[in-house]
């Protein structure tokens, strides 16, 4: 458990993200209209419950696959150490890919992610996230469909933690902590 205590302010309801998840999935689906499989990749822990959401708005023949890569450590900040704790299942040499993340904040789990899956030679590989925090961008690499910008606040909820705490938030969050 944080030992600061904090609240949780609402930012982006659950009603809000559902409609937004619709709408991607419309432009995923003329993105890979027509595709024999479309695996869809998703970076654990944070992406389980996009992912979920996502892939039942899919009316594609869809595989699934998870990947593990930890950036973050319990604390507030990214390392910027990028570390696989699971690989794909799956092979997606000559397979359309979409990768899907919770949220892009220095920009270093995706690029790292991104490079490995392409070095497999995927006919097509696209990214989605659902948050993305531009100010907080330290490599090149954006996602190519985001679900919400958002100011560099902390953030929880629809899969994002807080110390592991929080993901189970039908809704994201912004933490304030509220003293001592
Ligand atoms: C978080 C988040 C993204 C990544 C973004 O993952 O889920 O995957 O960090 O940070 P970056 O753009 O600065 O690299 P985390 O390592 O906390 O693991 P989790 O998904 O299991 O919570």
């Amino acid at each position: 458990m944080p030992k600061r205590p904090y609240v949780i302010d609402e930012m982006i309801s659950a009603k809000t993200i559902a409609a937004r998840v619709e709408e991607l999935s419309h432009q995923i689906h003329d993105e890979f209209s027509g595709t024999d499989k479309l695996v869809v990749v998703g970076l654990l822990r944070g992406s389980f419950v996009f992912i979920a959401d996502l892939v039942r708005e899919l009316d594609l023949p869809v595989e699934v696959d998870f990947i593990e890569a930890s950036s973050y450590g319990n604390q507030t900040e990214s390392s910027r150490e990028v570390r696989i704790l699971k690989d794909l299942r799956g092979e997606i040499s000559g397979r359309d890919v979409l990768v899907v993340e919770d949220i892009v904040d220095t920009g270093h789990t995706l690029k790292h992610v991104v490079g490995l899956l392409n070095a497999k030679n995927p006919a097509r590989l696209k990214t989605i996230a659902l948050l993305d925090k531009p100010s907080r961008r330290e490599v090149d690499m954006s996602a190519d469909w985001i679900g919400f910008e958002i100011p560099d606040e902390f953030v929880v909820g629809y899969g994002i933690d807080f110390a592991q705490r929080n993901r189970n938030l039908a809704h994201i969050g912004k933490v304030r902590f509220t003293g001592e």
